[in-house]
C-alpha cells in the first residue's frame, strides 16, 4: 500500500470507526452468530494476488462486524469495562503508523521518556508517592508474573544466576486469597512456585483475604520448614470487587519479610478519586502493584501499569545486555526492556498520553463518579425489591445479583439464574455476566462503558425485571 493508498482508506477507517461509535447503540450488544461462522465463510488460505482495500472494508461489514460483541455499547455490562476513548484510540494509531520499537532507549528515546512521563502523571493522578517508578507492560497477567518472579528471585538471593528453583532446598510460598483472579494463579505456575505452594487463604463474609487466615497459614508454614515468599492481594476481586485489607497484610508482609504484590487491575481506576483511596489504605507498604489503565481507565487496550518501589531488583532480575543492544548513555537512561519480560516494546505511551491531555483529570474523574453513582443508584432498587437479592457489598461500580422467586432454591434457583442470563445476552439487549459466587449461580452487572449514562441504567434495571419473567 502507498502513502496516498494509505491516506485515501486511512480516512475511511477513521470514518468507519466514527460511525460505529456513533451508532453502536443500534447493534445487539452480544454477537449473534454461531460457532465457526466466521471460519466457515473465510477462504482457506491467503490469496496469492493483493485485493482491493475496498473488498476488504466489504468484508470488515460483513463478516467482521456480526462477529462482534460490544464492548464500547452503553448496555454492556459485561466482565468489567474496558473503555477505548477516541482520543487514546488515536494514539494506539500513530503509535503503529509511526512503527518504532523500543528495543532502548536510543532505538526510540521519545518512547522510553514519554512513557517514564505519563507513568509519572499516573502515578500522582492514583495518590501513590515518588517512591514508585512505572512501566507498562501488556496486561495484569503479565505484570503478576512479573512480580512473583521478582518476589521469588529476592527470597532466593537472585538463584536465577545459579541452579534456579532447582537449587532450593526449602519450597517457596506464596499467598492468595480464595478470590484471587485465576492470572494469579497462572503467574505462580509460570513463575515455577509449583501448585502445592500456592496457599489459597480463607475470606470474610465480604470476600475480602481474612489476615488472622493468612498469619496462621504462614505459621504453619514456617513450622515446616517452608518459606513463605510472597502475598498477592487483591484490591476489588473480579467476581465482587472486594478489596484486601492491604493495610494488614503489609503488616504481615513487612513482619516475615514477604514481597507484596496488589493486584488493583480493575479498581485501580478508581483511584484517581482521593474519596475511593480509603479501598487501598497500605499500598505504600506493597512492593509491587498493578493498574489496568486499559479497563475503567479508558485506555484503549492494551495498557497494564505496574508499579515497584525497587526498580534496581527489577532491572537486576529481567537485565540482558547484549553487544548489539548497547549504546554510550545506557549510564544515563531507563532502558524499558530491562523492566519486564519482552524485548520490543511498543509506544502504548501514546494512546495514555493522548487520552490524558485530550480529556483531562477531572473529566476522567467525572465520568467515575457518574459509573459509582449509577451503581449505588441500582444498589438501591434491588435492595429494595423484595424477590431480588444484593449478594455482596458494592464499594465500586458491579453488584453481584440474583433474582429469587418465592420457594425457589439450589438447583432450580441455578437453572432459573443460568436461563435469564442467557435470555438476556441473547436478546441483545444488554449483556452480562454469570458467574459462580459461593457454590451458586448469579449474575455480574458491570458498569461503566463510555456511554453507560443513567436512564441507560435505568433502562437495564426495568429490563432486569421483565427478563426474569421468562
Ligand atoms: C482483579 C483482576 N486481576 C487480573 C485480571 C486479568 O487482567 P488481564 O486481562 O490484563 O491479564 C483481571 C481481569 O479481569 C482482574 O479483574
Amino acid at each position: 500500500m502507498t502513502p496516498e493508498a494509505f491516506r485515501q482508506y486511512g480516512h475511511q477507517l477513521i470514518d468507519l470507526i466514527a460511525d460505529y461509535r456513533q451508532t453502536v447503540q443500534q447493534r445487539p450488544v452480544m454477537a449473534q452468530v454461531e460457532p465457526g461462522y466466521l471460519k466457515a465463510a473465510l477462504p482457506p488460505a491467503a490469496p496469492q494476488q493483493g485485493e482491493p482495500f475496498d473488498a476488504i472494508l466489504k468484508d470488515v461489514d460483513g463478516l467482521i462486524m456480526p462477529g462482534l460483541s460490544h464492548w464500547q455499547h452503553p448496555d454492556f455490562y459485561g466482565y468489567f469495562p474496558s473503555n477505548g476513548t477516541l482520543s487514546s484510540v488515536l494514539g494506539d494509531f500513530l503509535s503503529t503508523g509511526l512503527g518504532v520499537l523500543g528495543l532502548s532507549w536510543q532505538s526510540s528515546p521519545a518512547l522510553s521518556e514519554l512513557e517514564e512521563t505519563t507513568l509519572d502523571w499516573l502515578r500522582q493522578m492514583l495518590g501513590l508517592s515518588q517512591q514508585w517508578s512505572g512501566v507498562i507492560q501488556d496486561t495484569a497477567s503479565t505484570s503478576t508474573l512479573v512480580a512473583l518472579i521478582c518476589a521469588r528471585e529476592r527470597s532466593s538471593d537472585y538463584a536465577l544466576v545459579r541452579h534456579g528453583l532447582q537449587g532450593q532446598d526449602q519450597p517457596l510460598i506464596v499467598y492468595v486469597s480464595a478470590h484471587a483472579h485465576s492470572s494469579v494463579d497462572k503467574a505462580a505456575l509460570l513463575a515455577g512456585f509449583g501448585r502445592d505452594n500456592i496457599r489459597l487463604i480463607a475470606t470474610d463474609e465480604a470476600y475480602a483475604l481474612c489476615p488472622t487466615a493468612l498469619e496462621q497459614a504462614i505459621e504453619q508454614d514456617l513450622a515446616a520448614g517452608n518459606r513463605p515468599c510472597a502475598i498477592v492481594a487483591t484490591c476489588g476481586t473480579t467476581a465482587t470487587t472486594a478489596l484486601d485489607p492491604l493495610r494488614a497484610i503489609s503488616a504481615l508482609a513487612q513482619q516475615h519479610g514477604l514481597w507484596l504484590h496488589v493486584d488493583s487491575a480493575m479498581s485501580g481506576s478508581a483511584m484517581i478519586l482521593p474519596e475511593c483511596r480509603w479501598m487501598w489504605d497500605g499500598i505504600e507498604l506493597a512492593d509491587s502493584v498493578v493498574v489496568n489503565a486499559h479497563k475503567w481507565l479508558g485506555v484503549a487496550f492494551d495498557c497494564s501499569v505496574y508499579y515497584v518501589r525497587d526498580p534496581q531488583h527489577l532491572v537486576r532480575v529481567m537485565s540482558t545486555n547484549p553487544s548489539y543492544l548497547q549504546s554510550s548513555v545506557d549510564g544515563q537512561v531507563k532502558n524499558l526492556r530491562d523492566w519486564g519480560i519482552p524485548l520490543g516494546r511498543r509506544f502504548r505511551a501514546l494512546k495514555l498520553w493522548f487520552m490524558l491531555r485530550a480529556e483531562g483529570v477531572e473529566a476522567l474523574q467525572a465520568r467515575l463518579r457518574r459509573d459509582l453513582d449509577n451503581a449505588r443508584w441500582l444498589a438501591e432498587q434491588v435492595r429494595a425489591a423484595s424477590d431480588w437479592q444484593l449478594l455482596a457489598p458494592v464499594p465500586l461500580q458491579t453488584l453481584c445479583l440474583r433474582h429469587c422467586p418465592e420457594g425457589m432454591a439450589g438447583q432450580a434457583l441455578d437453572a432459573h439464574t443460568r436461563a435469564w442470563a442467557e435470555r438476556m445476552n441473547a436478546s441483545g439487549d444488554a449483556y452480562v455476566t454469570p458467574a459462580v459466587l459461593d457454590g451458586r449461580w448469579m449474575v455480574r452487572v458491570s458498569i461503566g462503558a463510555l456511554g453507560t449514562e443513567k436512564e441507560d441504567v435505568q433502562r437495564l434495571w426495568a429490563r432486569l425485571q421483565h427478563v426474569v419473567q421468562g
